[in-house]
């Protein structure tokens, strides 16, 4: 089985939907850590509660990111990492993780890529008064949500949306998307195009 650890900065509801795919036979996958930038995020107490291990760390605490993730990669490699999956980790993965990990690396993001990358993507839709944007499952490179895309799914957006009516079915998309592709993933099965 596929020992993952997963990277999040708040919520944690992609963590959480990736948890209990896996207790509803789903998704075939070890979540062996969860790694968060944000000590008193949610997704923390989410980890606790599935008694999923966490390293938690602020990095104000490290001189450089080379510092934090370093250590990082030392977590990873004590529990025998294979897979890094990112789930609202808001934070550019560095030259240390990356060329361990390059290839094994994905990120769920809140827009049909390359449309509004970046932060609040969500806003950035409703702000260009777009019809239509979605989500993506992609590769991670040293880019801001550049990497090959893997997967995508649209999300319509409504005259009457709100950032929270817009963003809740935005994640009610994710929390399907995320898992069946990594069940894909870790298959090997050839995951191509907009397939999903
Ligand atoms: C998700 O919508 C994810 O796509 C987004 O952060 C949210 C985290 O929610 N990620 C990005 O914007 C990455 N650029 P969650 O903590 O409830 O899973």
């Amino acid at each position: 089985m596929k020992k993952i650890a997963i990277f999040a900065s708040g919520s944690g509801s992609n963590f959480q939907a990736i948890i209990d795919a896996i207790h509803e036979k789903k998704l075939e996958a070890d979540v062996s850590l969860l790694v968060c930038d944000k000590p008193g995020a949610r997704v923390v107490e989410r980890a606790e509660q599935s008694e999923t291990e966490t390293f938690a760390f602020n990095p104000k605490e490290y001189e450089t990111k080379t510092a934090f993730e370093t250590e990082i990669l030392k977590q990873l490699k004590e529990r025998n990492i294979e897979f890094i999956v990112l789930a609202g980790y808001m934070r550019l993965i560095g030259s240390t993780l990356l060329s361990e990990y390059e290839g094994r690396i994905v990120n769920i993001h809140p827009s049909l890529l390359p449309a509004f990358p970046g932060k609040d993507a969500v806003g950035q839709a409703l702000d260009a008064k777009a019809e239509v944007t979605g989500v993506t499952v992609h590769y991670v490179d040293s880019g801001m949500d550049t990497g090959p895309i893997i997967a995508q799914k649209t999300v319509e957006i409504k005259k009457e949306d709100t950032r929270e009516t817009l963003q809740e079915r935005i994640q009610q998309v994710e929390h399907q998307l995320f898992p069946s592709v990594l069940e894909q993933l870790f298959n090997q099965e050839k995951v191509g195009g907009v397939s999903f």
